[in-house]
């Protein structure tokens, strides 16, 4: 039975179009996420068109069976330019897997990614235990690291959790959107500091920061409609920022906010500064949006302190998440294969 592959804009699709879209991730999530709040209509076509942090551009091919909708690939990426990685996420309806349309997406999603200088493909966010890894498994992905998704859900945390005192010597400063030009330098010194987060046997590498990378991913934001908050840690001594972290909201969600990096320089590391900013984070976030019902995060599932921080804040774990990798060509050369051997696209 063949399956049609086209490519879909998410911004220019027409309503019925972005319904059936919402109606086949509710489909899947119920089966692949069973523990997430479904999101609402608006919600989910926000976070279909937003562009995540870092990605520069991002392409959606969708596949109908029957004059069925039936599954949706999207691949990302990166603005870096010495990335040669391409992420990609794909989904099909629950009711039709395992007929080939899942591989079928991915070929065609993958298509040219070799003539563009791409040569790694990662997966993300894929179910530990769920029909993901068994087809990332069976596909020749590699499982690279396990994550860890926790969430806080507002209403049933209480707020006393959010109440840590700053430990002496230290003042904490916070801003919206751009960095203070006094702090700015101290601020992308200890953003390096992230680069100790282990990210398991992962290509990923997290960025170099300096100040033209702050401001750039400032003008990031601004440019994709994210509101960008960060919290920091002063030393007052040296009057230079040792900890910090971050948090943003995207257009279309109004009741999520996304706690994006948090580091501390390893010579303040132990004395609870961690727990200090996203304590802090918490307490501006709510006084100034009290509609945020839900903070997601995503740690490491080995990252111990991290992990307990967010416990003492409130986070929950709710899933174990999967990164997986493939080197492009040899992926590309099993697929033809495989499309060969069955008749697919
Ligand atoms: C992953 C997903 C897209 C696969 O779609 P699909 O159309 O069912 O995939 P295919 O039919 O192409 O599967 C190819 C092979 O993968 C393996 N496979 C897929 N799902 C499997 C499962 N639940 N159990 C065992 N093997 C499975 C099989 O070997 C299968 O071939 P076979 O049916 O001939 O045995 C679908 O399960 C899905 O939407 N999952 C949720 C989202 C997700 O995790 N996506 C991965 C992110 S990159």
């Amino acid at each position: 039975m063949s399956v049609d592959i086209f490519p879909f804009d998410p911004d220019k699709a027409s309503d019925a179009e972005l319904r059936g879209q919402y109606e086949l991730a509710i489909a899947a999530f119920s089966v692949d996420r069973p523990d997430a709040p479904k999101p609402g209509y608006d919600t989910f076509v926000g976070r279909l068109r937003a562009i995540p942090p870092g990605v520069g551009r991002q392409r959606f091919w969708a596949a109908r069976r029957q004059g069925h909708l039936a599954g949706l690939a999207i691949t990302q990426l990166s603005r870096s330019e010495d990335d040669n990685s391409i992420v990609v996420d794909v989904r099909v309806h629950p009711e039709l897997r395992r007929q080939g349309i899942g591989t079928a997406l991915l070929r065609r999603a993958l298509g040219g990614s070799s003539a563009e200088g791409r040569e790694l493909i990662v997966g993300r966010g894929v179910t530990a235990g769920g029909d993901g890894e068994q087809w990332i498994r069976a596909r020749g992905f590699t499982v690279v690291q396990r994550v860890a998704l926790q969430v806080l859900r507002v209403p049933e945390v209480d707020p006393a959790l959010w109440e840590v005192p700053v430990p002496a010597g230290h003042r904490l400063e916070q801003w919206t959107g751009a960095a203070p030009d006094t702090l700015v330098e101290s601020f992308a010194r200890a953003r390096g500091a992230i680069h100790d987060a282990p990210v398991g046997d992962s290509s990923y590498r997290h960025p170099h920061w300096s100040v033209p990378r702050v401001r750039q991913a400032e003008h990031d934001a601004r440019r994709r409609g994210v509101e960008h908050r960060a919290v920091v840690v002063v030393h007052e001594a040296s009057d230079a920022v040792v900890g910090l972290t971050e948090l943003e909201i995207f257009p279309g969600m109004p009741d999520t906010a996304v706690q994006q990096d948090t580091a501390v320089l390893p010579r303040h590391r132990g004395r609870g500064l961690g727990r200090t900013v996203k304590a802090a984070m918490m307490r501006w976030l709510l006084a100034e949006r009290p509609e945020i019902r839900l903070v997601v995060t995503n740690v490491d599932a080995g990252n111990d302190y991290m992990t307990r921080v967010n416990h003492q804040l409130g986070y929950v774990t709710t899933r174990i998440m999967l990164t997986a990798e493939a080197a492009l060509g040899a992926l590309e050369s099993r697929l033809s294969a495989l499309a060969w051997e069955r008749g697919m696209p």
